[in-house]
């Protein structure tokens, strides 16, 4: 069992001291190699290995193709910024390979955990000689996993998954005592940037998460771009989250005149303190035109925008 310690009497200076040395003690003169997506707990835990291990430690961002425009990009300028070198793997036709065909919600979610973590990073792993991986897995990601709400992609040893048999190294977890608040007093005393902390959540399997049935290239690119859309027309409302949805089913449309049997994009924008329950966030209806407007008119063969209006639950803030 893990102790908590809470923010209140977390001091992250202290914190901070006694994890790099605990680090530089589990990995002596060995090799550590890490991956970065952008999150407040993998940007975490990369600047405290940094300063814990400088170039022993190895930063990799892992373009699965299932991320936002322009991420990996951002990412990397990011971290350039505060003196972290990241290197971008391109994995993007294992992912594909992985998902083709999939349409089980849990099955695509159990895909891209198995060629993230045994296929690119065990391959990653063997080829740098690093001997750990250091990861940013929260108190909170064990808590969800173990009750059985959500299973986390970054979360094995209390699922009864020794790494180190299963992918071939060991997994170092310094911020696992921390819970949410915790994590970014962390974050904040090494000077992460505030925007990284005013992110909505992304989650882990990404945009494949916001795909109904199989997820191919195109799929994910017609996904993307009308996220694109979504988070910049709905930033600065105050919702929690808000995300677009790529449906299975096709509807009769029309353009110029044509008939189209178009693709349906669904937009959720949710309010929530905790992402457990979440209602829809009451958007002004002109808004909601305007999306649906930009959407149709620049996301090819959307023919059709839905706005959810079901609370979670039933409803979940993902749709996969
Ligand atoms: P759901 O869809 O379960 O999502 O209502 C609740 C919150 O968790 C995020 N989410 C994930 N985060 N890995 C993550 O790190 C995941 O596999 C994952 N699935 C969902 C979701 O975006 C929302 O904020």
């Amino acid at each position: 069992m893990v102790k908590a310690i809470t923010s209140q009497e977390l001091d992250p200076q202290a914190f901070i001291a006694e994890k790099i040395q605990a680090i530089r003690a589990a990995v002596g003169e060995e090799r550590a190699i890490n991956a970065l997506s952008g999150g407040v707990d993998s940007s975490t835990v990369t600047v405290l290995g940094h300063r814990a291990l400088g170039d022993r430690l190895r930063t990799i961002f892992v373009e699965n193709g299932l991320m936002r425009e322009d991420e990996a990009e951002q990412v990397v300028d990011l971290f350039r910024s505060l003196g972290v070198n990241v290197e971008v793997v391109d994995a993007r036709e294992e992912f594909f390979a992985a998902l083709k065909g999939v349409t089980d919600p849990e099955a695509k979610r159990e895909a891209i955990t198995q060629t993230f973590y045994r296929q690119v990073f065990g391959r990653l792993v063997r080829e740098s000689g690093a001997r750990f991986l250091l990861q940013g897995t929260i108190l909170t990601d064990i808590d969800e996993t173990v009750a059985g709400i959500k299973r986390q992609h970054n979360v094995f040893a209390q699922l009864g998954i020794d790494p180190e048999e299963a992918f071939g190294y060991r997994i170092l977890e310094p911020l696992v005592e921390l819970r949410k608040d915790g994590m970014r007093k962390v974050g904040e005393a090494l000077g992460l940037p505030p925007e990284l902390f005013t992110r909505i959540p992304f989650p882990g399997p990404a945009l494949a998460a916001r795909v109904i049935g199989e997820v191919t290239p195109e799929r994910i690119q017609t996904v993307r771009l009308a996220t694109a859309v979504v988070e910049r027309r709905l930033a600065g409302f105050g919702a929690f989250q808000y995300l677009a949805i790529l449906h299975e089913d096709r509807v009769t449309g029309m353009r110029e005149g044509r008939r189209e049997f178009g693709q349906q994009i669904e937009v959720r924008c949710w309010d929530s303190v905790d992402a457990g329950t979440a209602r829809p966030t009451r958007l002004p209806f002109e808004l909601l035109e305007d999306l649906a407007r930009e959407i149709v008119e620049t996301v090819p063969g959307v023919v059709s925008v839905t706005y959810n209006i079901a609370t979670k639950p039933p409803s979940t803030i993902e749709a996969v």
